[in-house]
This record gives C-alpha cells, structure tokens and sequence, in this order.
C-alpha cells in the first residue's frame, strides 16, 4: 500500500513549516508542489508572458520544465536546469502563481509529475489538491488551516523580523485574495477531503503542530 500523507491548506496555514519538520521525524521525504507552481509563474513573469491570459500561458508549458532535487534533505526547484529556489518566495510570484495555478495546462502539467515522486518514495507532499486530486489513495490526509487573521499576523511577524517593510492590512487582504483564488477555481479547488483531518493551528504554536501531525500518523500507523 502506498504510505504517502498529503497535507493541504491555504495559504500561511504552516503546511511546508510543519510538513518538513514532520517528514524528519518519521523519515519521509517532503514535497512541496507549491514551488512547482511558483517555478512556472517565475517563468511567465521573466518571459514577459502576460499571465491574465490562458491562452498564451498554455502555448508556452512545453519551453517549461519543473524537476526537483534534494540537497541536505532540502528540496531545490529546477527551472529549465537552474535552481530557482531564491525567486520564488515574493509577493509578486506569490501573486501570479495564485493565477496560473488556475489554468488546465499548468496543472495538468504538474500533476504527473506530483503523482511520480509519490511512486518512487514514501513522501509528505503539501499543496491544495492533493488529497482530493493528486493522491486521492494517500495513506493519510491531513487539512491543515488557520483564521486569515491568524495566517496575516504570522507572516506580518516573519516579514518584520527579516526587517522587509511591510503593512498588516495588505497581507491580509491579500491572503483573502488568495484564498479566494484557490477556493473558487475551476479545476481542483483547494478544499477539504472527504476523508482528511482537520487540523486548526490557530492557536497553536510550531512544536505543538508537529507533535499533533505525527500523533495522528503514528495512531494510523498502529492500527
Ligand atoms: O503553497 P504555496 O503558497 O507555495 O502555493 C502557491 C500557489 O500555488 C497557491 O496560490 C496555490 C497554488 N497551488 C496549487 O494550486 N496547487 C498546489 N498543489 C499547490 C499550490
């Protein structure tokens, strides 16, 4: 039987913070499909592709290519060969993935892809479709979500401390965007499964997520 746990959640919820930690401590290699998605709006957005239209996105998927690598156990996007991982994390990326991640070519893009790395090893793979889409046979899904609120104050925090400037409100209204975006899309919307754990960390700190996650695999492990 496949062992793989898929974990989805909206944006901020902590799903790469606590996957990793996670798949360190019951030895499972984690995968964020995320990056996969940012690479390709990387791509768009260097290329001057005008990312609002589908169309011209789609006719430009076969000049992409995603693959993954692992370094120290840290997970490094390849984009056409260059590793990329220090792009993809802006609020513009942030954006524009949000978009592209709406449109078939690109999801029917990374799906194959996503459902590969889950044949070949034993993964903790966070996203927003991979409980109901992507792995819908995962040994173990897991929903992780948290207020916008709760989720806008982290990443306020997290931006403060690396000294960027930054405003509240505009975090928050983004990452209502955002889940406006995921939620109401076509294809694959980011919901719940049917069969998932609904884990709500917004009152609960790093360690204590962790600790719940890895209970509730070591229970399913037991039975
Ligand atoms: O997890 P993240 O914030 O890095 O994801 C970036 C965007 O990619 C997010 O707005 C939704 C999209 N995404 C998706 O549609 N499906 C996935 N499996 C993972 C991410």
């Amino acid at each position: 039987m496949n062992k793989s746990i898929a974990v989805d959640g909206p944006a901020g919820a902590g799903k790469s913070t606590i996957a990793k930690r996670v798949a360190q401590n019951i030895g499972y290699i984690y995968v964020d499909t995320g990056a996969m998605y940012r690479a390709i709006a990387l791509y768009v957005l260097r290329n001057k592709i005008d990312y609002n239209d589908e169309l011209k996105v789609g006719e430009n998927i076969n000049e992409i290519n995603v693959t993954l690598d692992y370094v120290d156990n840290t997970q490094i996007v390849l984009l056409n060969g260059e590793n990329v991982n220090d792009y993809i994390r802006t609020s513009e990326v942030s954006n524009v993935t949000s978009k592209i991640a709406t449109y078939a070519a690109v999801r029917e893009k990374l799906l194959d892809l996503q459902r590969n790395l889950a044949v070949e090893k034993k993964v903790i793979m966070d996203g927003r479709d991979i409980g109901t889409n992507v792995l819908p046979d995962a040994f173990l899904k897991i929903y992780l979500t948290a207020t916008p609120e709760a989720r806008a104050d982290r990443r306020y925090k997290e931006l403060v401390e690396k000294g960027e400037d930054c405003n509240y409100d505009t975090i928050l209204k983004d990452i209502i965007a955002r889940d406006n975006q995921d939620m109401n899309r076509e294809i694959a919307p980011l919901k719940q499964a049917q069969d998932a754990v609904l884990v709500d960390s917004s009152n609960m700190g790093i360690e204590e997520v962790t600790d719940t996650l890895v209970n509730i695999y070591k229970e399913k492990e037991s039975l």
